[in-house]
């Protein structure tokens, strides 16, 4: 393992070396929030007020990270997020991220605007990655990428809800950044000021939206997505005959009429805090929507989480399943795949080793049918954040 991966003991430190390598503009665009990121702030604090407890004297020597998933066993108890234009972060990072998905039998999330085509992707993931969907314009598009996800072989489709518009992230906005993008005078100081970026991505090619490079598919990314309503769902529902998940759910009513319009699966997210400045913190809103449709409901849960100790507590806040975002891509930026197995390790690492401090085996809520009320769920309490 090269001396970049070696560095990595924490996504902090694949976020410290990504911020050295990549361009001022491709760095914002990833690690940048909606406003001033205060949203991002906020959901940081609301992780850090749950404290877990400490249990002793329980042999916790076997313990599992093993959890049940749409009724498979997956081999760690995080996926990958959809992510758009991966391929910013490190040419090839997209299909780095399928090959770590297969090893570990659990979802690559495949984004509508991902740098690689869908069907290259879930061949390289064999089979595990789940189709992202952004509804989009009057939708016209939108099913003829469903249709075509039907035919790559995607068996879970995730809908994406929580923009309606694209958040505004002045981060990013001050770079000029669009997509795909374009290089002018301020860009060009940046790329020559990240020679070992600029030149392999020169090298390989500027990354494209992959998914709409064919006849009939047309993507704007700054399309409003306005118009998707109910009906829109249920439309979905009627045509996708796999499992669907409705992504960047944040309220306990809209859970509960998802959970009554069929939907597989709920993933609360705030989109890593890049839609709304002021949303309530998507921890907070995990453990009131698991209130509010009961146990039975699969619940998902991406946002902020950052070490192994943050996976435990999103399965102690009511989680069956994980999603990790943009320190997935940091850690690519920062030592290529290397520095993604690297950093996979370590979170897994410390998943582990919170589970033998908190006396726990597994996580949470981690076995088929097994949503909660666990020992393990009352592990974590929320402090009051006043203090
Ligand atoms: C650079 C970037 C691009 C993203 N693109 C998409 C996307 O195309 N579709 C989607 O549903 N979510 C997208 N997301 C949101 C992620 O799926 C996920 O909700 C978020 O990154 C999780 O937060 P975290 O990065 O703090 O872990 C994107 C996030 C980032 C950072």
């Amino acid at each position: 393992m090269g001396w970049r991966a070696k560095d990595i003991h924490s996504s902090a430190d694949a976020r410290r070396l990504a911020r050295r390598r990549l361009p001022w503009m491709v760095f914002d665009y990833i690690d940048g929030a909606a406003g001033e990121g205060r949203g991002a702030i906020h959901g940081r604090a609301a992780l850090d007020a749950i404290k877990l407890h400490t249990r002793i004297l329980r042999d916790v020597s076997k313990r599992s990270l093993s959890v049940s998933l749409f009724g498979n066993n997956t081999k760690a108890p995080f996926g990958i997020s959809p992510m758009g234009m991966c391929n910013l972060s490190h040419p090839g990072a997209d299909l780095m991220l399928a090959r770590i998905a297969a090893r570990y039998e659990v979802p690559l999330g495949v984004s509508t605007v991902s740098s690689t085509p869908m069907e290259r992707l879930i061949e390289e993931a064999r089979g595990h990655a789940w189709f992202q969907l952004y509804f989009s314009g009057d939708g016209t598009g939108t099913f003829k990428l469903v249709d075509r996800a039907r035919s790559a072989g995607f068996d879970t489709l995730v809908l994406t809800v929580d923009v309606a518009e694209v958040g505004r992230r002045p981060r990013e906005l001050r770079h000029g950044f669009t997509m795909p993008f374009r290089i002018g005078p301020r860009q060009f100081v940046d790329f020559a000021l990240h020679p070992a970026w600029s030149l392999s991505t020169l090298w390989h090619g500027r990354p494209q939206m992959a998914n709409f490079q064919m006849p009939g598919y047309k993507f704007d990314r700054n399309e409003s997505r306005a118009k998707a309503d109910w009906t829109t769902l249920d439309k979905l529902r009627d045509v996708w005959p796999g499992k669907l998940v409705v992504k960047g759910v944040l309220s306990a009513p809209d859970a509960k009429r998802l959970s009554r319009a069929g939907v597989d699966a709920i993933q609360v997210s705030s989109h890593g805090a890049r839609q709304l400045e002021s949303a309530v913190a998507p921890i907070d809103a995990l453990s009131t929507i698991r209130d509010a449709v009961g146990q039975d409901m699969p619940l998902f849960y991406d946002s902020g989480l950052r070490s192994g100790e943050d996976v435990v507590k999103a399965y102690a806040s009511g989680a069956n399943f994980t999603f990790l975002g943009r320190i997935l891509q940091f850690a690519i930026a920062a030592a290529g795949e290397e520095g993604l197995q690297r950093l996979w390790q370590v979170i897994t690492e410390e998943t582990s080793i919170t589970l033998a401090q908190i006396g726990e085996c597994s996580l949470p809520g981690s076995g088929p049918g097994e949503s909660g009320g666990t020992d393990a769920r009352d592990a974590a309490s929320r402090q009051s954040r006043q203090q």
